[in-house]
């Protein structure tokens, strides 16, 4: 897959590329300036890009450090994991609705008809970023955690 130059229309413009397999440094700088932080075998598996988990990371002109990353995990025939981290500085301004659209396009173009999303329960951005870009069916409540369940196809 090329670069995919997305103008967000507000005078912010991104590049998305997917993310190289095994390229641990770009996952730990969004998480180093995102939360939550994650373990290194969190990290490392987050960068271990094959067939079943597609990655595509944004960056902003000028800025050497990535912006945000978006991961899909197959998990079934048809259904995948889908999870986003905007570092704190680009973020609500539409930088993870952009990823979040590419990133279900590519899944849609691979199979993918249902996507779910576990994040805290608090977390109105995600709702809004899924709502934003797939057909939400199921919002369920598991202790502090949220899982957020759409259609793609
Ligand atoms: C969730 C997250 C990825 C959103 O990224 P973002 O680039 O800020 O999102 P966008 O600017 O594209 O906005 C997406 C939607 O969320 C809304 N939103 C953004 N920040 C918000 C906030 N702090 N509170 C409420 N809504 C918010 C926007 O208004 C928009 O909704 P709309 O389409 O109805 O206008 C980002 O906040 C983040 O990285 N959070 C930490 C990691 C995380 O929670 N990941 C989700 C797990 S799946």
């Amino acid at each position: 897959m090329q670069t995919r130059a997305i103008s967000l229309g507000h005078g912010l413009d991104v590049f998305v590329t997917p993310l190289r397999d095994g390229d641990e440094e770009t996952v730990r700088s969004v998480f180093n300036r995102a939360e939550p932080c994650l373990t290194a075998a969190e990290v490392g598996g987050l960068a271990a890009v094959d067939a079943r988990h597609h990655v595509l990371v944004a960056q902003v002109p000028g800025d050497r450090e990535p912006a945000a990353i978006a991961s899909l995990v197959r998990t079934g025939g048809t259904s995948a994991e889908i999870a986003f981290a905007v570092v704190d500085r680009y973020r609500h301004r539409g930088i993870g609705s952009a990823l979040a659209r590419e990133l279900i396009a590519d899944g849609r173009a691979a199979g993918v008809t249902d996507i779910t999303a576990l994040t805290a329960a608090d977390n109105r951005a995600a709702l809004a970023l899924i709502r934003s870009c797939a057909k939400v069916r199921r919002v369920a409540f598991e202790g502090p955690e949220l899982t957020i369940s759409a259609a793609i196809a």
